[in-house]
């Protein structure tokens, strides 16, 4: 079926975020080492960024890697370590070529140098594209950028640049490394498991959820398009009534 022609263009949500997970276990299925999973999960990161641009999302966020993720075996962080770089540096030109910005969250100083270095280039070429922007979500730990948030409004409220009163959602929004980004309408997991995993718990506060077994390197943009479809068929109310949304 093909899903994309099923998408009502005029309301696509302006950021869907993806936990791009199962890339280990479509590897053992495959009788292959995990690292070949990973491998293949940059096709599909290829083709749902691709995808994201044909339908004109706004934003698009991918969570790559969490702070969580550094206690894998020391081969298999090297490993992604060494794919992303290689992917970065493969990518940057195509990204340029379809008007996509590329973005972070999460503490890119923790990871190797080369790879900082590598992101820290790309972003800076891909900085004047006015299309999509792919945000990398690495080293990333949403309770740690919550955390990261509160010492910072502390020492503002400290140094008189912020008072208590001042303090609300729009402002503590301001202080996350999503600041300038809308929060995203809907949120997708692959590969069957149904939990957030430490992802943007402020900012998915209203999101819609959407779940598919399928492995992530098994997801394409087509999926992306199946997700979409279905975020646009549900009824979206922010605790009103049926009713007082009026569909
Ligand atoms: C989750 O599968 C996947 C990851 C932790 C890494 C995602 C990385 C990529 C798709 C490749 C590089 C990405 C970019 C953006 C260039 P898992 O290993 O947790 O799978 P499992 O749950 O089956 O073990």
């Amino acid at each position: 079926m093909d899903y994309k022609s099923q998408i009502n263009i005029k309301e696509v949500p302006g950021h869907v975020a993806i936990i791009m997970d199962g890339n280990g276990r479509w590897a053992k299925q495959h009788n292959k080492p995990r690292i070949f999973g990973h491998k293949n999960g940059v096709f599909s990161v290829r083709s749902v960024v691709e995808g994201a641009g044909e339908i004109g999302l706004k934003y698009l966020t991918l969570y790559a890697f969490s702070t969580e993720n550094w206690k894998r075996p020391k081969i298999e962080v090297a490993a992604l370590m060494q794919l992303l770089v290689a992917t970065i540096s493969n990518e940057v030109s195509a990204l340029n070529k379809n008007n996509v910005r590329l973005l972070t969250i999460g503490d890119l100083s923790s990871l190797p140098g080369n790879c900082e270095k590598e992101l820290q280039k790309a972003m800076d070429k891909t900085k004047g594209n006015t299309g999509l922007s792919l945000i990398l979500a690495l080293s990333y730990s949403s309770k740690t950028e919550i955390i990261n948030a509160v010492k910072k409004i502390a020492s503002d409220v400290v140094e008189n640049a912020l008072t208590i009163e001042d303090i609300n959602d729009s402002v503590f929004n301001s202080y996350l490394d999503t600041a300038v980004i809308e929060d995203p309408q809907l949120l997708i997991r692959t590969s069957g498991e149904y939990r957030l995993s430490n992802f943007l718990l402020w900012q998915i506060a209203y999101s819609e959820l959407y779940f598919t077994d399928k492995f992530w390197p098994d997801f394409t943009k087509e999926d992306l398009f199946k997700a979409i479809v279905d975020y646009q068929g549900r009824e979206r109310r922010f605790g009103l009534t049926s009713e007082q949304v009026g569909k």
